[in-house]
């Protein structure tokens, strides 16, 4: 077989190759898929249009657990024989040995019959289940391609940089329903009780962007002002739900068509809720899906942040239709240029559309911290990722693409400023539409629109792994870890390029430059006093308290240092962001203060005082003139007051799940997954089994999550293992097996009982997620990474070594490098913890 003689980029020799020789290019695709949703089954057919770049004789593309019943090549009117098919199984790779060379300028047509699983593990080509409102059970099919999925659905060259032109037909049972990417064009009963339904050309675009879903669908329509259509499609009965993300994406589509200067180019864009969904939601060009959780929402029974969650999340994949669907990463060591800046565009549009929202103060915990401390790892990765295997690639779905990627967009924003920052965008998306990239473009397009260095500063940043902690005193910067290891020589020299200013002797303002910052004992006091006195935004006070706070945990810091913080500002804060930080740093330090003592009656007390006046500002009950953040910040206010140990919260908590339990609507949303939380924390037999039960016959996403969460809140040992058999039990789906693991594992109570758990029912969890990485490595890690001794991360090496997961091997690393950490900080500040509270 003739291999790839070219070097490919990166220095990658022919032998491990892995992607395909640059010989053929697709330009069409003639798909037709047929599901049999009785038998979990699928036939298809397809006729792939190729142009011949270099001289060759074998044909390789992509194919995935389908059988190939037929194969066959024709050069104009004639057909070459295949000599030979060779099905590598393990690369996932279809070649075909003609009987004939194909030469530089030819143009040839491929066509294959095939048959397929409609798989249970959410991805390719697969299942979902779902009740109808009377109870019975129903089936759909649909897609899940992105990264390397769509070759388990059709035979395919399954690169993002091979773009073609996409006919869909589906034939379907004459009473479902389908869509795709583009409108149906024509539909034909077949008249034996089947139709086919024939859909429009695509625009040239990447396989893992082709969609298609087929059920029973019910659709809410709207159209932008430019008259595309916008419909949110969902399971029958559910709709109405969908008003809120209807208005938001019809709203989002006409922002970025003005942002971008670019109309979007799609006659529709449909936004379909499935039941089963492995990530949070999927940009498939024209039609996005989701997680229900993300897209619905229920007047009576969603929360605000519920929401925000939607918005969100529908800002974030209509901002892929025209960042990475538009134009695209050249490959998937580029990720970040897709996820990284979705997830810095889901706030733009975000603030446009709720300004009084001031979501991008929650840019600072939810995407900038996150960054922090995951890149903060010696196991972090570079944003731009060197080359390697697929296998590798794919678990690139991380921190670091998403949160430090946006957080590097954000940088660089702030750096030419918004006016700079758009033009030179709008130059980048018209110049590569219908294109591939690599991050080079996009500087190259900044620096013209900035005329300033921009590659030669960003790549200080997106190149190398890490972030510097900047020393105030000494104005020298080295490479932050976490865990306060020593750096290698390597890492020692690691140096970054930004302009640092400062405000009321904080360096940093605005917190836009990722890194942190590190003061003298002298320093840290002053900024303490002038954090109770208003000098600072809620930004730099986030920004004060995340970097003490990890400062601490690496011992750059004294712990007495962040215990002052705590104690001298906190009682003071009235900020929703600030006090994600700080509830977190409380609750970081009673971890480390041993359970049952006086000491920890101490703590607990000092919790409760700091977060009692905002407790007495904001109270339980909803107020007419409270603001989003009055909204987010009352259920956190009284969840941590109650977890500290108030016992009129918990008994008001006790009061308003019974009132619940009569009646649903007693109990208003914002407040329903903290009530459920200090129920089932001081709680008992009872409280389990009624969240349980309510888990059980809700069919509402939102509420589901509330009370799965809880069931990991329980203290006793015995209820947390009836949790992890409950979850085990396949009362709860796949997609949410992880964060129900990961709630019994965040407990201090549980985070061992999740871990054997685990452990335990290693192969049939590993047999339950299949080939779908996702859930996999989300629950290694964050069910290892809970873990705290340096036994326990022996534990868990020797675990994975017996057991190796190839394809989660960061998320072990990563969890094994988070258990150390706490080890070491834990050996480090237990004794000046137990000190600086017994001096009280
Ligand atoms: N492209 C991703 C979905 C995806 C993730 C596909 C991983 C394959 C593997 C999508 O745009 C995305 O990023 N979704 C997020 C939600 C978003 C609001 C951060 C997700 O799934 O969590
Ligand atoms: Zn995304």
């Amino acid at each position: 077989m003739r291999r790839m003689e070219k070097p490919l980029p990166g220095g990658v020799s022919a032998h491990d190759r892995f992607r395909l020789p640059d010989t053929i290019s697709p330009k069409h695709y003639r798909l037709t898929l047929e599901p049999d949703l009785r038998n979990f089954t699928f036939i298809g057919s397809v006729e792939i249009d190729i142009a011949v770049r270099e001289k060759t004789d074998t044909v390789i593309l992509h194919a995935s657990e389908i059988g190939i019943m037929e194969a066959s090549v024709k050069r104009g009117e004639s057909g070459i024989p295949v000599l030979a098919m060779h099905h590598d199984t393990k690369k996932t790779e279809l070649s075909l040995h003609l009987d004939a060379t194909l030469y530089a300028g030819d143009e040839a047509v491929l066509s294959f019959r095939f048959s397929g699983i409609l798989n249970d593990h959410l991805n390719g080509f697969y299942r979902s289940i779902y009740k109808t409102e009377s109870g019975a059970s129903r089936m759909l099919a649909t897609t899940q391609f992105e990264d390397v999925d769509a070759r388990r659905a059709f035979p395919c060259f399954d690169e993002p940089a091979a773009k073609a032109t996409f006919d869909v037909t589906l034939i379907v049972p004459k009473e479902l329903d389908a869509v795709s990417n583009m409108r149906v064009v024509e539909e034909t009963d077949l008249g034996d009780g089947r139709k086919r339904m024939r859909f429009g050309t695509t625009p040239q675009m990447s396989t893992y962007l082709l969609a298609f879903t087929v059920g029973e669908l019910e659709y809410l329509r709207g159209r932008t002002a430019h008259g595309t259509l916008v419909r949110i499609v969902t399971m029958p009965g559910k709709k109405e739900q969908g008003r809120f993300a209807l208005d938001v994406g019809i709203r989002t589509l006409q922002f970025y068509e003005e942002y971008f200067g670019i109309p979007y180019p799609l006659p529709k864009l449909d936004m379909a809720a499935i039941p089963d969904f492995a990530a949070g939601a999927m940009e498939n060009w024209g039609l996005i899906t989701y997680r229900d959780v993300n897209l619905l929402v229920d007047p009576v029974h969603s929360s605000e942040a519920g929401k925000q969650r939607v918005a969100i999340v529908v800002a974030h994949e209509i901002a892929h239709q025209w960042f990475g669907n538009l134009v695209t990463m050249d490959w998937w060591n580029q990720l970040w240029l897709n996820e990284g800046f979705a997830s810095w565009m889901e706030y733009l549009a975000v603030d446009h559309l709720f300004p009084e929202w001031h979501i991008w103060e929650q840019f600072l915990d939810t995407d900038h911290a996150r960054a922090l401390e995951a890149d903060g790892l010696r196991t972090t990765h570079a944003v731009e990722v060197p080359q390697g295997s697929v296998e590798k690639m794919r678990q690139n779905f991380d921190a670091v693409s998403y949160s430090k990627g946006a957080a590097v967009i954000r940088m660089i924003h702030a750096m030419v400023g918004p006016e700079v920052f758009r033009r030179g965008l709008q130059a980048y998306l018209a110049r590569h539409a219908y294109g591939n990239t690599v991050t080079e473009d996009l500087w190259t397009a900044l620096e013209k629109a900035s005329g300033e260095p921009v590659r030669e500063i960003m790549d200080t940043w997106t190149k190398q792994p890490g972030y510097p902690v900047l020393d105030a005193a000494s104005g020298e910067h080295k490479r932050f870890l976490g865990s306060g290891a020593p750096l290698t020589e390597q890492e020692a020299k690691q140096q970054w390029r930004f302009v640092i200013t400062a405000k009321e002797g904080k360096l940093n303002p605005g917190q836009t430059i990722l890194l942190r910052v590190n003061y003298t004992p002298e320093q840290w006091a002053q900024l303490i006093g002038k954090m109770r006195s208003g000098a600072f935004d809620a930004i730099d006070r986030f920004g004060l308290v995340d970097d003490l706070l990890m400062l601490a945990r690496s011992g750059h810091a004294p712990a007495e240092t962040l215990l002052s913080m705590l104690s001298e500002t906190a009682w003071s804060e009235p900020s929703y962001l600030v006090w994600k930080a700080l509830s977190s740093a409380f609750a970081e330090v009673a971890c480390l203060v041993p359970e049952g003592t006086v000491a920890e009656k101490i703590w607990d007390a000092l919790a409760r005082h700091s977060i009692e006046p905002v407790v007495a500002h904001l109270g339980w009950e909803r107020r007419p003139d409270d603001t989003h953040a009055d909204t987010l910040l009352r259920p956190l206010a009284l969840h941590m007051f109650g977890k500290f140990g108030d016992e009129e919260t918990i008994a008001e908590a006790r009061r308003r799940f019974a009132a619940y339990q009569e009646d649903e609507k007693a109990l208003e949303p914002n407040l329903r997954g903290m009530v459920y939380y200090l129920v089932a924390r001081f709680g008992g037999e009872e409280e389990h089994a009624i969240l349980s039960g309510l888990y059980c016959v809700s069919e509402r996403s939102e509420e589901k999550q509330r009370y799965l969460s809880a069931l990991g809140a329980f203290r006793d040992k015995a209820l947390l293992l009836k949790t992890i058999a409950f979850i085990l039990s396949g009362a709860v789906r796949s997609q949410d097996v992880p964060s129900g693991a990961a709630a019994v594992a965040a407990n201090r109570h549980g985070s061992c009982i999740a871990w054997d758990a685990m452990v335990a029912n290693w192969k049939e969890l590993k047999r339950q997620f299949g080939p779908s990485i996702m859930l996999l490595s989300g629950l290694v890690e964050y069910v290892s990474g809970q873990l705290g001794t340096l036994e326990e991360a022996e534990e868990v090496e020797a675990f994975f070594k017996k057991n190796p997961v190839p394809q989660a091997d960061q998320s072990v690393a990563r969890a094994l490098e988070r258990i150390r950490g706490q080890a070491a900080w834990a050996a480090r500040a237990r004794e000046p913890i137990a000190r600086w509270i017994s001096a009280r």
